[in-house]
């Protein structure tokens, strides 16, 4: 028979550390489901500037009819901006959003670790690196576990829950019932590249790439076919340029080198969009043109 289901730490106030896409997004999820939020940078101008990006979203969601102007204003009122990780000592939950480089993170687990109070639960939003990497980074590997968004953080309703070896039930007993809270879906993976999702998409993407390399059809009949046949949102090639040709070849080559399978290596022709700078939609340029913002 199974074991009794372990109960969570209790979570009243959260630290999200980051300035950028991710670290505003999460922090307006957090402070909409009415979350204490420490949000903290390298500086305080930083810190400032994501919240006003919170801020700018929540408007955006006042605009659509989506929440009251009032509720808008009070999840701004929950985030505190501040330049110091210091200010996390009091955190119940602290997740990491700051760039995807396992030195930085490192450094930055080897804080939460002196800053945060015993028993807060340290995440980690990493979508490519291993979890365990930054839970060996601190003197408390079992309360480190992996939170993985979805961009954009406020619209996406999963989270892949990712436990390492070293996790504790309760970390990941409190995370699934944050997620509950935030009203977000979680899903549970092991601590490898890729997770689900981008385990699954991204081979998917690459035979994509393939197969306009080898003349075997077009982008657009396979955007269409995808959509039309597939049932998907949006085609690869319209997906590839949403996502950005150098995040996809980055996550291909992290696949390619975790699982050593030489089919997972990425397409030349995406290696050489990316070389001659086609970036997709942020550049104006990827598989397709587009109109600058
Ligand atoms: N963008 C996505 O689609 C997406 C989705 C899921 C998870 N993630 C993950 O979220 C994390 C953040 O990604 P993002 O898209 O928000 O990136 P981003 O480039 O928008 O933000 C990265 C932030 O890290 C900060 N930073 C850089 N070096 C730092 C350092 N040494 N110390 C502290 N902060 C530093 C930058 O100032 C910036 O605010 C990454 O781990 C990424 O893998 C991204």
């Amino acid at each position: 028979a199974d074991a009794a289901p372990v109960a969570g730490r209790p979570v009243r106030a959260v630290g999200v550390a980051g300035s950028g896409t991710m670290a505003s997004g999460i922090a307006e999820v957090f402070a909409k489901a009415g979350y204490e939020v420490v949000l903290a940078a390298r500086s305080a101008e930083k810190a400032q500037t994501a919240k006003a990006r919170v801020g700018k979203s929540l408007a955006r969601s006042v605009d659509k009819g989506r929440m009251s102007a009032e509720d808008a204003a009070r999840a701004l009122e929950r985030i505190t901006p501040t330049g110091t990780y210091d200010d996390f000592a009091d955190v119940d939950l602290a997740v990491e959003a700051v760039a995807e480089d396992l030195e930085v993170k490192r450094q930055l687990f080897a804080t939460l670790d002196k800053v945060c109070k015993a028993g807060a639960v340290l995440a980690t939003t990493t979508s490519s690196l291993p979890v365990v990497a930054c839970a060996r980074a601190t003197s408390r590997p079992q309360d480190v576990i992996g939170m993985h968004f979805f961009n954009p953080a406020p619209a996406m309703k999963l989270v892949e829950v990712v436990r390492t070896v070293l996790t504790a039930d309760d970390v990941h007993a409190t995370v699934r019932e944050v997620c509950a809270k935030i009203r977000k879906h979680a899903v549970d993976c092991g601590d490898r590249a890729g997770f689900i999702v981008n385990a699954l998409l991204f081979p998917y993407l690459n035979n994509a790439v393939k197969m306009v390399q080898e003349h075997y059809a077009t982008l657009d009949d396979i955007d269409a076919a995808m959509k039309l046949g597939g049932g998907y949102p949006m085609g690869p090639f319209e997906l590839l340029d949403v996502v950005g040709l150098d995040v996809s070849l980055a996550i291909e080559k992290v696949l390619h080198r975790e699982f050593r399978d030489p089919g997972l290596a990425p397409a030349p022709l995406l290696e050489h969009l990316v070389a001659a700078g086609c970036l997709g939609r942020k550049t104006g340029r990827g598989f397709r043109e587009h109109a600058r913002r």
